[in-house]
């Protein structure tokens, strides 16, 4: 098979012609984990006149920051765009992909690279609690300090994504449960994002979702077999 080179743009506008399943995502019953793991789909079509409360997309950001993080330092940074101005000027940017604009909100889920400088702020709330001496605190912030503190950028950047993929995660589950949908993308320019959103500099976009009430079921599921990606033991 020859291999024609295509664009970033070619390949989200095919994406428009696989077929999906059914018209609506199947409707959820329960808020059993089980089901909302395998029910959450990427769905690329929303209804552009739901519009989500701030306050249950504060909700769900609420419980997607209970995921856990590398020395629970939360590098997690959230910009959440709801003006509509702001969507379009965001969807040149993000390949024209139609859930930019109809989706109730975008997030973009950053990674604070400096997240380490609040590690005073994080472990003074375990002081308080009771749960840790302040000679304890102390040592983890100076440990912090020199760990993270001369992580070279890839690792620094490696630290960021896997913890903002986590708090990613656990933010959609939470939508699915709360009866709304959404889609990763990383189908956009960081660049221009960055610049164009003002994004601090020590701040790197891990993805971008798109949470809104769904208009169109996703795609059917399909995963390679379990024993395709799995060794046990050793290699
Ligand atoms: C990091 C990441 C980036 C993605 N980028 C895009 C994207 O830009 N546009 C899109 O339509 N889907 C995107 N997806 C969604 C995937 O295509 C989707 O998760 C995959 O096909 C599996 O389907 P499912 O999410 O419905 O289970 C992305 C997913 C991940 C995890």
């Amino acid at each position: 098979m020859t291999q024609e080179r295509t664009s970033n743009q070619e390949y989200f506008d095919k994406i428009k012609e696989i077929k999906t399943e059914g018209n609506l995502p199947k409707e959820i019953e329960d808020q059993n984990f089980f089901t909302i793991a395998k029910e959450r789909s990427s769905i690329r079509h929303y209804d552009p006149n739901f519009k989500i409360e701030r306050k249950e997309v504060q909700e769900i950001l609420e419980t997607a920051i209970l995921a856990p993080s590398s020395s629970n330092l939360q590098p997690w940074r959230f910009l959440v765009i709801e003006d509509q101005s702001l969507k379009e000027t965001l969807l040149p940017i993000a390949n024209n992909q139609n859930q930019i604009v109809d989706a109730s909100v975008v997030i973009a889920v950053l990674a604070d690279l400096e997240a380490y400088k609040k590690a005073p702020e994080i472990y003074q709330q375990v002081v308080d609690s009771g749960s840790m001496t302040e000679e304890i605190k102390d040592f983890y912030i100076n440990q912090i300090n020199q760990h993270y503190g001369n992580l070279d950028e890839m690792n620094a950047m490696r630290v960021g994504m896997i913890d903002g993929g986590i708090v990613a995660q656990q933010l959609m589950l939470t939508a699915k449960a709360k009866g709304y949908d959404t889609v990763p993308m990383g189908g956009f320019d960081p660049v221009k994002f960055v610049d164009t959103f003002n994004v601090p500099k020590h701040f790197t976009p891990v993805m971008l979702i798109s949470l809104g009430k769904a208009a169109h079921a996703g795609f059917p599921k399909k995963r390679l077999p379990l024993d395709e990606v799995t060794t046990w033991n050793t290699f």
